[in-house]
């Protein structure tokens, strides 16, 4: 028997501290109006000093509890996901569980950068078809602003701190939506496009040695640009064809919150009117794994998942990893 996997809670946290591009202007030789035309970012969120991904991947589960009616204690898996874990171990998703309260769950950080929001939608489906019974939480947090070169425009403009959770059971009653499906691809030869090496096992730091540029994040901006449209906009057609959808059967297109112009040339892409598209991008910049699940709090309190209706969802970063997921409210 198939078992239907059920987004039951949704929730978000992005720390109170907002950095606006005025105040980049101060950092950076950069203007408000490069950062609005070229990205559409006006604001983005930073974690304040100690707060960690741990942190504030848990306040969004908490929220996205709340939403589903739930106790931490029913979770049965949860997986984390993001490039900026609160250290290589203890895991970010081991120290979340402790500050949920909770033990004894199935527990891991998982990277696919951008995407790991929709990668974590089918891992809950995978699982939920293993284990019908269970509970699991899907959390996506970034604190970017760790591995941020604030002498960099090309990048510390971009970038915001921020957490989104989703709660996914089996359970249809007392459900928000289906996962209808699920699209998930990667190519490993374009990774070093957008990396942060530095202290990892394939680029160790020795005792006393100096932290150097690649700590920290770095991008071919143009390149992953092209990329990300047009890898985001076949895995969404890829899946409407599949569901047999045209874009007039899409009610809400959530696209990865990187840039204003790449989601509105994705929306092209698929003949979406941008009207259909949900942006965050102005107040929270780009959150990698979290912007997807944000964007779906931001749209549900807007009004803009009628019941019934089908919502898209597409990603893309590092890695590359790509993905897109279709809902139906
Ligand atoms: O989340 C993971 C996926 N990431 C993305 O999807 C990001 C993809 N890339 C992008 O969104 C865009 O490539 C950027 C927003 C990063 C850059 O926009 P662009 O239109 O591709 O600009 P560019 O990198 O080609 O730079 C154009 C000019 C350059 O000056 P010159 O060489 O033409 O004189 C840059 O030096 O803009 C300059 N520039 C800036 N100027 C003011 C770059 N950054 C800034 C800045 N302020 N912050």
């Amino acid at each position: 028997m198939k078992h239907e996997a059920y987004i039951r809670g949704i929730g978000y946290y992005a720390p109170e501290k907002v950095l606006t591009n005025a105040d980049l202007e101060k950092i950076v030789e950069t203007s408000d109006e490069w950062i609005t035309t070229r990205t559409g970012i006006k604001e983005r969120h930073i974690a304040a000093p100690g707060e960690a991904v741990s942190d504030m991947s848990a306040a969004a589960a908490k929220a996205a509890l709340v939403d589903a009616g739930m106790d931490a204690d029913e979770l049965t898996h949860i997986f984390l996901y993001t490039v900026t874990p609160d250290f290589y171990t203890p895991s970010a998703a081991c120290l979340m569980e402790e500050k949920l309260g909770i033990r004894h769950k199935v527990v891991q950080d998982v990277n696919a950068a951008c995407t790991g929001y929709i990668y974590g939608l089918e891992m809950a489906r995978a699982v939920l078809a293993l284990h019908p019974e269970a509970k699991v939480l899907v959390a996506a947090a970034e604190v970017l602003t760790s591995r941020t070169n604030w002498a960099d425009r090309r990048t510390c403009v971009l970038f915001g701190d921020a957490a989104a959770a989703a709660v996914v059971t089996s359970e249809e009653s007392g459900a928000q939506a289906r996962i209808m499906d699920t699209r998930l691809s990667s190519d490993g030869s374009l990774g070093h496009l957008l990396t942060i090496k530095g202290g990892g096992s394939g680029h160790p730091y020795k005792l006393g040695d100096a932290v150097d540029e690649d700590f920290f994040l770095q991008m071919n901006g143009p390149e992953v640009f092209k990329h990300a449209v047009r890898s985001m906009a076949a895995i969404c057609e890829e899946l409407m064809t599949a569901q047999g959808l045209g874009n007039d059967d899409i009610v809400l297109f959530i696209p990865h919150q990187a840039n204003w112009r790449i989601m509105e040339a994705v929306a092209k892409k698929l003949s979406l009117p941008v009207d259909k598209v949900m942006s965050t991008v102005a107040r929270f910049g780009n959150t990698s794994a979290s912007t997807v699940g944000i964007a779906l709090v931001e749209a549900r309190t807007a009004g803009r998942l009628p019941a019934g209706g089908k919502v898209l969802l597409g990603a893309f970063g590092g890695g590359f990893t790509w993905g897109s997921a279709l809902l139906q409210f």
